[in-house]
């Protein structure tokens, strides 16, 4: 069913790197997420084979935003690759699973004293420092545990990239020093007995789906490379630049349909993508191998790692049809909703990033998927509706589709584990990975009515 044999269909059930999900969601409580360690694997060696046929000294840092789970994080590591923390909390996860601090780049747009702390005492590889403020404090830290901190200022290389605005990085908005002021912040950095510049930064947004804003940044940090040169005792060990790699939620919506403009009208469609790890590597490695082959290329992928990797399987509870009515009241048509045990409490992208994720019904595989469905999330909000196929409000899915059935959503293991909630109160979903024997073994827990009530407070009441 999909290009690598990770999806197949067995006996009508669709089977995820072997799992039957239709069965295991007849035994295990719905929603869970299911990973594929083979998927992990070869997404990580796809990286580290793509940079480094075309730039050996390239090392690869994991974002581990897109997925922070302990075993997760275990098998990057063991995948050869390094890991890229954005807080206190993900440098401590990563230190837990093992990476050696070398292999640690420590990033953040607002990260507090006491993080900086752990991380100039844990000796991360780098500091990417946010500011010149962000400069002072990562000085005055590194001062007091008498300990030197290298660090990469990340400067906004201000380059569009037509992803979603929510996911721009480096054109204007909060991220990083404007780079008007690099030269500046290297010379702060290059002045400083405790700091020490070892590189410089940039991530131009996540899914981005053409090579371009790559080229353009990359051309404007080996230009600001240049600049900060000039400066006494400013050398760069590296370049690193940033994630972002796009992966293809969908096909390509046909020309002309109103979709394909994209979900804020003037963006191209940016959930497909056809772009694979050798376009970036050549877009990155050209522009870096034919002015600074010196310098080593640090990357940060995070969704291109994570999200082919993970499927997430809900159930249908409720079912209805409803009719369609115009302004006015009138009756215009009719249309059948399903509801699902999965809403943005379990998937937040759907609705902070009017997020599309394929969908599949893991019972009915071998049926045709041609009848329109509405399909919503169990939440209060009337907001808890997911997108529809191309520019159509309405999934497909087989004839007959209703409660009781399995949806499953596909490339989903990035950046929707970590973002689950407790919202309405329903507990956090588990997740278990594929076993090579087609079993499943659990990786996270489901949250117990006990764990809602964990960290509540009843002072006066008593417990
Ligand atoms: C600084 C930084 N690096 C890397 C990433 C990972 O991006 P992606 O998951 O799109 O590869 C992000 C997320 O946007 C980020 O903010």
């Amino acid at each position: 069913m999909d290009s690598d044999g990770l999806l197949t269909v067995r006996d009508g059930h669709l089977c995820f790197d072997g799992v039957d999900l239709a069965a295991a969601a007849g035994r295990l409580e719905t929603p869970f997420y299911v990973y594929s360690e083979r998927r992990l694997r070869a997404n990580a060696a796809a990286l580290l084979d793509g940079f480094g046929a075309r730039h050996p000294a390239t090392e690869i840092f994991f974002a581990s935003k897109a997925c922070s789970n302990l075993w997760f994080l275990h098998v990057v590591r063991d995948a050869g690759l390094s890991v890229e923390v954005n807080s206190g909390g993900e440098l401590a996860k990563a230190l837990r699973v093992g990476f050696a601090p070398r292999q640690i780049v420590f990033n953040g747009v607002a990260k507090t004293e006491v993080e900086i702390a752990a991380a100039v005492d844990a000796g991360v590889r780098a500091i990417l420092a946010d500011s010149l403020f962000e400069l002072e404090r990562v000085a005055l830290v590194a001062a007091r545990l008498e300990k030197a901190a290298a660090v990469a200022p990340r400067v906004d290389v201000h380059v569009p990239t037509l992803t979603h605005p929510g996911l721009e990085t480096a054109h204007g908005g909060k991220a990083g020093i404007d780079r008007d002021d690099a030269v500046t912040a290297f010379r702060r950095a290059a002045d400083d007995p405790w700091l020490v510049p070892v590189g410089l930064h940039l991530h131009v947004g996540s899914q981005i789906t053409s090579v371009e804003p790559y080229r353009q940044a990359v051309e404007t940090a080996l230009d600001i490379v240049d600049e900060v040169e000039r400066v006494p005792g400013v050398r760069l060990e590296f370049l690193d630049a940033g994630g972002g790699f796009a992966v293809p939620y969908r096909e390509p919506l046909a020309a002309g349909v109103a979709g394909a403009a994209g979900p804020e009208g003037a963006r191209p469609d940016y959930f497909s993508s056809a772009l694979a790890v050798d376009d970036y590597a050549a877009a990155i490695c050209g522009v870096l191998v034919s002015r600074r082959p010196d310098l080593t290329l640090f990357l940060e992928p995070g969704r291109s790692l994570a999200t082919t990797c993970g499927v997430l399987v809900t159930r249908v509870e409720n079912a209805k049809t409803k009719k369609r009515r115009g302004a006015g009241g009138e009756v215009t048509g009719a249309e059948d909703w399903l509801t699902i045990d999965a809403g943005f409490n379990t998937l937040l992208e759907h609705t902070n990033y009017a997020w599309y994720f394929r969908t599949l019904v893991a019972g009915r595989a071998g049926e045709p998927a041609d009848r329109p469905f509405r399909l919503a999330g169990p939440l209060c909000d009337g907001g808890d509706v997911f997108a529809g196929d191309g520019d159509t409000p309405y999934r497909r899915f087989p004839a007959g589709t209703g409660v009781g059935d399995i949806v499953v959503f596909l490339e989903a293991g990035g950046y929707t584990l970590e973002m689950m909630n407790q919202y309405n109160a329903r507990p956090r979903a588990a997740a278990y990975a594929a076993t090579r024997d087609g079993g499943l073994a659990q990786i996270r827990r489901r949250e117990s009515d006990a764990d809602l009530a964990a960290f509540d407070l009843t002072p006066g009441f008593g417990v």
